[in-house]
């Protein structure tokens, strides 16, 4: 894909990317020698045959695995690092990350390595690259309420390490109604809560995360569009969408560029952002994702430009640190 001059220049903020889909192959067997873990894909031409998927689960079955390389402190750091370094040559300004934390301490791994190494990484991206950002937790939706709330009470100790909490994983068959509950407890700890739905999953999840999970920004998505009154609902809220056009192309949730939705959804008066999800995974990180939808549904610059501003207004970043983005955008568009 070839990246335009706009689009790698474009000042850019990234809501959607969770941590362990930028384990790159590379890395991924690396850190597998390092830690001496045994892989079921032996090489990178494995792993990337292997990247052909025809649904979210085909995807997360992978997604798990890959991540079960990563063990220490210092793994979890060189992999946020890895990760800000990528963006920040794309000009990423801030990023918004989702954690897996029940992906590790499953397997042994304590939460206080996971959380150290990646708010290290971010703290050195900030301070380094200038790249602000929040880091959001999320709970394994296939995974019980229970399990969840032992993993929200490992994280209360860090508080104020953590600025919100998510929901994601598997989605059919998992809706947000069995969550009420968690998320209201989140909220009462002073989490700025999302979660993914309408990924996979119908119309009505999406809307149970509005009303039962009362989330500040839907992840995905797409799958309001189906119910007309609840996507006007959601417009005139002014709840935010992360959009990962990339995403749902090799997840097949759409079945080519040419054909996404987010032309629609900006349409319909959706505030919509673009996002890359899991870019080691799905072939993109930020500039791929918004050449993607320059190239494929023929989003125009204007279109493109208002799904950067969105981005910078749906954040958790300060008012301070917005104002300061939105004049980067601005100062870039006029220019
Ligand atoms: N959807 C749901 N859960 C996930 C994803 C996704 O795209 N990536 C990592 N966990
Ligand atoms: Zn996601």
């Amino acid at each position: 894909m070839e990246i335009s001059d706009f689009v790698a220049g474009l000042p850019k903020v990234e809501l959607h990317l969770h941590i362990e889909g930028s384990l790159e192959p590379g890395m991924m067997l690396e850190l597998a020698k390092r830690n001496d873990i045994p892989l079921i894909h032996k090489d990178e031409a494995a792993l990337l045959e292997a990247y052909q998927f025809t649904q979210l689960q085909d995807f997360l079955d992978l997604y798990y695995e890959g991540m079960s390389v990563l063990l220490t402190e210092r793994d979890f750091y060189d992999l946020t690092w890895a990760y800000l370094e990528k963006v920040a040559a794309q000009n990423t300004r801030h990023v918004e990350i989702f954690f897996d934390p029940q992906g590790h301490t499953s397997r042994g791994i304590a939460f206080e390595t996971v959380l150290s190494g990646i708010r290290r990484a971010l703290d050195d991206g900030e301070r380094h690259l200038g790249i602000s950002n929040r880091l959001i937790m999320c709970f394994l939706r296939h995974l019980s309420e229970a399990d969840g709330f032992a993993t929200l009470e490992q994280a209360l100790p860090h508080r104020d390490e953590i600025y919100g909490v998510g929901l994601d994983s598997s989605e059919l068959g998992y809706p947000p109604s069995r969550f009420e509950r968690l998320f209201t407890r989140c909220r009462d700890e002073g989490f700025a809560l999302v979660a993914h739905a309408g990924e996979e999953g119908p119309a009505h999840y999406v809307q149970e995360a509005v009303d039962l999970l009362r989330v500040q920004r839907i992840d995905h998505g797409n799958r309001a569009m189906e119910d007309p009154a609840l996507v006007a609902r959601i417009a005139k809220a002014g709840i935010p969408l992360t959009v990962c056009p990339l995403s749902n192309v090799r997840l097949q949730n759409v079945d080519r560029i040419e054909n996404h939705p987010i032309g629609r959804m900006m349409a319909a008066g959706l505030k919509v952002t673009i996002n890359s999800d899991d870019p080691a995974y799905f072939g993109g990180y930020m500039n791929e994702n918004f050449q993607a939808v320059m190239d494929g549904p023929n989003l125009s610059r204007d279109g493109v430009a208002i799904a950067a501003s969105n981005a910078i207004e749906a954040s958790f970043a300060t008012p301070e640190r917005k104002e300061a983005l939105h004049a980067e955008l601005q100062a870039y568009l006029a220019a």
